[in-house]
């Protein structure tokens, strides 16, 4: 047990997605898992660990920002020892070629500040995407309805107030999305040697102005949580 994650160790599979809703991961559990039972809800940041086609899986909330991913991410890897850590998440798209339920696999993730940024002070450290995870899903994607798309985003710190200035110049270095997580979790992976990657569906665009109501979302992240599923197993 740690103090945020109120799981034993042999709870907790060396696979483990991270939605950023707690809700999502009782939903995941539910809908994906075989023989899954809860295993963390401190907080309400709700954990489950079943199988997956023979494979055990936990899916883990991490709550929303760099902060509290940082918690759960830590204790994940410190703790219970995980090995491969996916985030299936959502996000905001910033170019025009990509729609509201895309899926984006993120190849590396950019960021202002986040819990690390303290170790690299000046330092422009590129936070990225495990490469067998990264090439797994995106062979994976070819079989998908939707638009997929493989490339850098941004993990922002703020939601709201976010810095126009910031965003624009994203946008003008092709990053394809913003959300609020992937940087810390790339680099927590980097420092203690695990596989990580973020994949995560558009429920917003930053050009058109869109976003998906939240009742849609579920089939956009139904998709994405299989594509997880198979890169983490393939
Ligand atoms: N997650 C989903 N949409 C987002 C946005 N527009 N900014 C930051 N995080 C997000």
């Amino acid at each position: 047990m740690t103090l945020h994650i109120g799981a034993k160790t042999d709870d907790i599979a060396d696979v483990v997605l991270m939605p950023g809703d707690p809700y999502r991961a009782k939903w995941v559990a539910e809908t994906f898992l075989t023989d899954a039972r809860c295993i963390n809800n401190v907080r309400g940041m709700l954990g489950f660990t079943g199988t997956w086609q023979g494979h055990r899986v936990t899916v883990q909330g991490s709550g929303m920002g760099m902060p509290s991913m940082s918690i759960y991410a830590n204790e994940l890897i410190r703790d219970f020892d995980v090995q491969t850590l996916i985030r299936i998440g959502s996000c905001g798209a910033m170019q025009n070629t990509i729609a509201l339920r895309d899926i984006i696999i993120a190849m590396t993730a950019t960021t202002y500040a986040s819990p690390s940024s303290s170790i690299f002070r000046d330092l422009n450290f590129s936070p990225c995407a495990d490469f067998s995870l990264l090439s797994a899903a995106a062979q994976a994607a070819a079989s998908l309805q939707v638009g997929v798309h493989v490339g850098g985003i941004y993990s922002s710190d703020t939601f709201y107030d976010e810095r126009p200035d910031l965003n624009e110049a994203m946008m003008r270095h092709g990053i394809l999305g913003v959300e609020m997580e992937a940087a810390e979790l790339y680099t927590l992976a980097a420092r203690y040697g695990r596989r990580a990657l973020a994949v995560m569906t558009v429920s917003d665009h930053l050009l058109t102005k869109e976003a998906l109501p939240a009742d849609q979302r579920e089939r956009s992240f139904a998709d994405m949580v299989h594509l997880a599923l198979r890169a983490a197993f393939e």
